[in-house]
């Protein structure tokens, strides 16, 4: 595997690739990479001849400056890690490479950015647009891998990808989880042990809403799941939703869907994890 830190090199490499009728696919992540982003690229290794993989703590996307500062950086370990999984290029930008100067641009999601992490954190989604514009264009993937563990971040790129007619296909893997449930994140390795056992927790509120989702009204679910969530200091529940899976407005009444998406987000001590699940209702 190759190290490249300067976008005008990955982007040479990218168009002879291409040139030669190499099929790429693509892998953005922020590093700290587990299980979850190594299914995405053995999926990419499989499905493509070439794979790359990006690791950028994107500070764009942060609304949170000790967010950003505490977010783990290994790029040793996950060096090796990417060795095993048949990635062929890991592009390593630094921030004044990507951001020569302060990003001005502007992108509007509609009502899509309206609710859940786009509510709760003002200018994430611009963030992640940005960033993602960016590497698409510097590593123009034919394949570009998400995980569906960020489902509204898989729903903002799809449109992205629509709106500027990006000649690339997204595929959105399943949420990869540790053996109690947990979904796998970066963020996880900075919970303490006790915070990682409550950590559970989310995970079962979702298994307990989707359990209920056909007997019980969704504001009933609600308020299970907010009582549910809500039994110690180290736990806060931002918000649970039940929503369109496409559209991801949250929804009253799941009548007439053929299928849900279950959303929660919550801090655990000072680490805000989220996750969700998807619930066909046929
Ligand atoms: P990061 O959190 O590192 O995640 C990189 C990719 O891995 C994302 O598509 C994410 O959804 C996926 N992923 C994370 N945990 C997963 C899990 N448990 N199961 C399946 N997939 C999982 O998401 C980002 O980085 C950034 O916002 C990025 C897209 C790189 C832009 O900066």
């Amino acid at each position: 595997m190759e190290v490249i830190e300067q976008a005008s090199s990955m982007r040479a490499i990218v168009s002879a690739l291409r040139c030669g009728g190499k099929r790429v696919g693509f892998v953005p992540t922020m590093g700290a990479l587990h299980e979850g982003h190594l299914q995405l690229l053995r999926a990419s290794a499989r499905e493509n001849d070439v794979t790359i993989c990006s690791v950028f703590v994107n500070p764009t996307q942060f609304n949170n400056s000790s967010d950003y500062n505490l977010y783990p950086r290994t790029l040793e370990q996950d060096i090796s890690l990417l060795q095993t999984v048949g990635c062929d290029y890991l592009f390593a930008p630094n921030a004044e490479d990507i951001y020569p100067q302060q990003s001005l641009l502007q992108f509007s999601f509609g009502e899509l950015e309206a609710v859940m992490e786009g509510a709760h954190r003002p200018g994430h989604f611009n963030g992640v647009a940005t960033i993602v514009s960016k590497l698409f264009h510097i590593v123009q993937p034919h394949k570009a891998y998400f995980g569906q563990k960020d489902l509204q971040q898989v729903a903002i790129v799809r449109q992205l990808v629509q709106a500027l007619s990006f000649n690339l296909e997204l595929v959105c893997h399943p949420t990869v989880r540790e053996a109690d449930g947990l979904a796998m994140s970066s963020r996880n390795k900075r919970l303490t042990t006790p915070q990682r056992q409550l950590a559970t927790q989310l995970y079962k509120a979702l298994q307990l809403a989707k359990r209920d989702l056909q007997q019980k009204p969704v504001a009933v679910i609600k308020s299970e799941v907010a009582h549910f969530l809500h039994h110690t200091d180290e736990l806060e529940l931002e918000y649970f939703e039940i929503v369109d899976p496409i559209t991801l407005q949250p929804l009253r009444d799941v009548a007439g869907y053929k299928e849900v998406a279950l959303c929660v987000a919550a801090f655990v001590g000072e680490v805000r994890l989220i996750d969700n699940m998807l619930v066909n209702l046929i």
